[in-house]
């Protein structure tokens, strides 16, 4: 069966890192790395192997290594060249691929996810779109945001990544109302967001990859401030789930909340165990630690 296109990934990286402070002051969440990799290009690297083309950034104050990094580097790649250190010229280079294109837009004030996602709208054409949050980190076989395209093969709907989530965690999270399940997905009536644990309505934590139907934007611009006093997106799929149901996809994988302190440091500690540069010193140092 062929997969329903999509062309179009937005990336909303405006958001302040707090969390993060105060690695996050003057560097972008976004950039820092795991290993060596910053966590955007993980998500672009899902994006462009889902087959998606157009990369649209939405970006904010303090926001320009990200675009820096998505550039030709001339200075660091002329000298690379001329030292003849071809292995490090061509990681330098492969950083952004080739038939990709790279689009930035500006939220000019961190009002939250949703706002985020309707400040790409100009950068979109009316067809469906897949958002990625870089923070959310997921190890699979087949690309996280690949499982959802896979998904958009069945329904006009809207597609989010879900994970099995602990009553302790659901205040971090966007929860479904389960309507029915559907083979391997679940049909959603509804979504809180970051509920307390009684208040919850099912176990599945929405994580983040979505595809995103172009009319999320007229839900969007109705939305009144939600959780936080933030635009939610949230609160737009809450909408579209009790119209017409919204299809979550319990993601294979492996997810890091590198949003996170304990899980920036635990996806540097797994990556890091198969990085093939270090991978082995640093197992037997874990081995020799055991704490
Ligand atoms: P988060 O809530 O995880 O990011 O948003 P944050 O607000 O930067 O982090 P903390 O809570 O202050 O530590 C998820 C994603 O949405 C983006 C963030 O950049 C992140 O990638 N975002 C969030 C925006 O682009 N704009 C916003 O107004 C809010």
């Amino acid at each position: 069966m062929m997969n329903r296109k999509i062309n179009a990934a937005v990336f909303p990286v405006a958001g302040l890192g707090s969390r993060f402070l105060p690695a996050t002051k003057a560097t972008p969440k976004e950039m820092l790395p795991i290993v060596d990799k910053p966590l955007i290009q993980y998500a672009v690297e899902e994006a462009v192997d889902a087959g998606i083309k157009k990369m649209i950034f939405v970006t904010g104050r303090n926001k320009r290594a990200i675009e820096d990094h998505f550039d030709t580097a001339y200075e660091l790649e002329a000298d690379l060249a001329l030292k003849e250190k071809h292995e490090l010229l061509d990681i330098a280079q492969s950083v952004a691929p080739k038939g990709v294109e790279f689009v930035y837009v500006r939220q000019s004030t961190a009002l939250g996810l949703g706002h985020a996602i309707f400040c790409a709208k100009p950068a979109l054409s009316n067809e469906p779109f897949a958002v990625l949050l870089a923070d959310d980190l997921i190890r699979s076989s087949i690309g996280a945001v690949q499982q959802l395209i896979v998904a958009a093969d069945e329904t006009a709907r809207p597609i989010i990544g879900l994970e099995k989530i602990q009553p302790h965690q659901t205040r971090a999270y966007g929860v479904i109302s389960i309507r029915e399940t559907m083979g391997k997905h679940v049909v959603a009536s509804n979504l809180v967001e970051k509920p307390k644990p009684e208040d919850a309505p099912s176990n599945l934590g929405v994580v983040g990859r979505y595809i995103l139907p172009y009319e999320i934007f007229d839900v969007i611009a109705k939305l009144p401030t939600g959780s936080g006093g933030e635009i939610q997106l949230t609160d737009a799929l809450a909408v579209l789930a009790q119209r017409d149901g919204v299809i979550g996809v319990l993601l294979e994988g492996q997810r890091f909340d590198c949003g996170s302190k304990l899980g920036f440091a635990q996806a540097n500690i797994e990556y890091g165990m198969e990085h093939p540069e270090i991978g082995v010193d640093l197992k037997a140092y874990l081995k020799a630690l055991a704490i």
